[in-house]
């Protein structure tokens, strides 16, 4: 009777996907409860690369169910297509393996045209958004007109209901934004078809994890993006639309917190942030540089380069504040592996005063304020790809995971130093 939540603590990226990858050998059941395929998770395993954008995380592991929670938003192309590549490379995602919450809400081809042309209009405010109509499709759903999945069991009738969506959706396009309208015959033609094939795979998804839980199983929920990208407590308005946090497992999911076991806190041993908003400890240098290119930091949706930076422990800290995080797990260490020093933020400054909270809630605005204030550590030279327990690491590597452990107040309990499965210390 337990659910395990794993959580993004920074912008994103931090190895959600592997790290998820790894708690599924215990789970039941593993499920995805926010965001849509603005999400890239990767997992490298038995010599296979995913990059998955809807289906959880845990689909390697043979036995257990993934759902795809109410708290989720899909585009229907891009979750049939996924299941197609997935069931090339020979992973069963038949309807008793990979389940959608009827919940969920469905992503137009209008949605993403509207997320486009918004983000074009804020000219020089612009969020860079990874355009899959996360913000819009959001928007409807808070507005109580979007379509959900559950629409799909009857595909004659959700067909209709896509065009006047999209006629809705056009008048904004032209009007608003002059864009170009979408045929709303086409796209309710293409939309009966993913209806006819997704609708086995419907599934009243609080009652599959209910079940589950009652029934003595371990959920695995799994968080996309991260909390400085969370709607309420991230850099708002650089965020996506959802709720990031552990308590946006409750809401996307539907079960109650007295059934949390772990709340598992993913990081990146630096910080990495695609698109616009603040980065207090971000390197335009050439360090961020060598960091962008040992850590292959390009995005796994839209293949942008990702923008590096120093680990900030102010951000750790405000991690483990808002997401009730037991333990964290920390990726990707040995990309820091031939830096002659290291540097980790331990507070913030704004004219002689000192913080160790992360002022989110203030703005952008304020946040732009404040300096950071490092500590520095030695660097270490060796290769860390074959550590498979902490007394493998070199001191200085050590000392950079104790110095996390002692300023963010909970144990690393994972540590990856590579991207295989197995490249990690657990
Ligand atoms: P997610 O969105 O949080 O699931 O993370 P992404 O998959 O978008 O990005 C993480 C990237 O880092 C992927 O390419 C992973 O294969 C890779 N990765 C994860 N953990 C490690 C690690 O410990 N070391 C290295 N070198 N790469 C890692
Ligand atoms: P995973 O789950 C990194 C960022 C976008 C943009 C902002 C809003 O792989 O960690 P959106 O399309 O959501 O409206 O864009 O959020 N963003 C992500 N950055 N990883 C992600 O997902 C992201 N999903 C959205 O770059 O800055
Ligand atoms: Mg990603």
């Amino acid at each position: 009777m337990s659910a395990i939540i794993v959580v993004g603590t920074q912008w994103g990226d931090e190895g959600k996907g592997r790290v998820v990858d790894g708690l599924a050998r215990q789970a039941h059941l593993v499920a995805r409860f926010n965001g849509g395929d603005n999400a890239g998770h990767t997992v490298v395993a038995e010599g296979r690369t995913l990059k998955l954008h809807l289906v959880p995380s845990g689909i390697l592991h043979p036995g257990l169910v993934c759902l795809i929670g109410a708290g989720v938003v899909v585009n229907p192309q891009r979750l049939v297509t996924e299941m197609d590549e997935l069931a090339a490379l020979g992973v069963d995602v038949g309807p008793s393996r990979l389940k959608l919450s009827a919940a969920a809400h469905v992503i137009l081809p209008t949605h993403r045209a509207l997320d486009g042309a918004r983000d074009v209009a804020r000219g020089e405010a612009f969020i860079g958004t990874t355009r899959r109509g996360i913000g819009p499709v959001y928007a409807d759903k808070a507005a109580r007109v979007s379509l959900r999945a559950g629409d799909m069991a009857r595909p004659e009738q959700f067909a209709e209901r896509v065009a006047e969506n999209v006629q809705a959706h056009n008048h904004s396009l032209q009007e608003r934004y002059g864009a170009e309208p979408l045929s709303p015959e086409q796209v309710a033609a293409e939309y009966c078809a993913y209806a006819r094939r997704l609708a086995p795979h419907l599934a009243d998804g609080s009652a599959l994890v209910g079940e589950a839980l009652i029934s003595g199983e371990t959920v695995l929920c799994e968080g996309a993006q991260g909390l400085l990208l969370d709607l309420d407590h991230g850099t708002y308005p650089y965020v996506t639309s959802s709720s990031t946090v552990a308590g946006g497992a409750l809401t996307g999911l539907g079960f109650g917190p007295r059934h949390v076991s772990r709340v598992v806190g993913v990081a990146k041993a630096y910080t990495t942030r695609v698109g616009a908003g603040p980065f207090p400890t971000e390197l335009l240098d050439e360090v961020g540089d060598r960091i962008r290119e040992v850590g292959d930091e390009y995005g796994t949706t839209t293949g942008r380069p990702r923008r590096c930076g120093w680990l900030d422990l102010v951000i750790l800290r405000y991690a483990v504040q808002v997401n009730g995080l037991d333990e964290l797990a920390l990726t990707k260490l040995d990309v820091l592996s031939g830096l002659e020093r290291l540097k980790v933020a331990v507070a913030y400054e704004r004219d002689g005063e000192r913080t160790g909270a992360f002022p989110a809630e203030f703005g952008v605005e304020s946040l732009a304020q404040w300096k950071p204030v490092y500590e520095e550590l030695p660097g270490w030279e060796e290769d860390i790809s074959e550590a498979r327990s902490r007394r493998d690491l070199p001191p200085a590597a050590r000392a950079y995971v104790a110095l996390i452990e002692e300023w963010v107040g909970v144990p690393v309990t994972f540590i990856g130093v590579g991207p295989e499965r197995e490249q990690a210390i657990v």
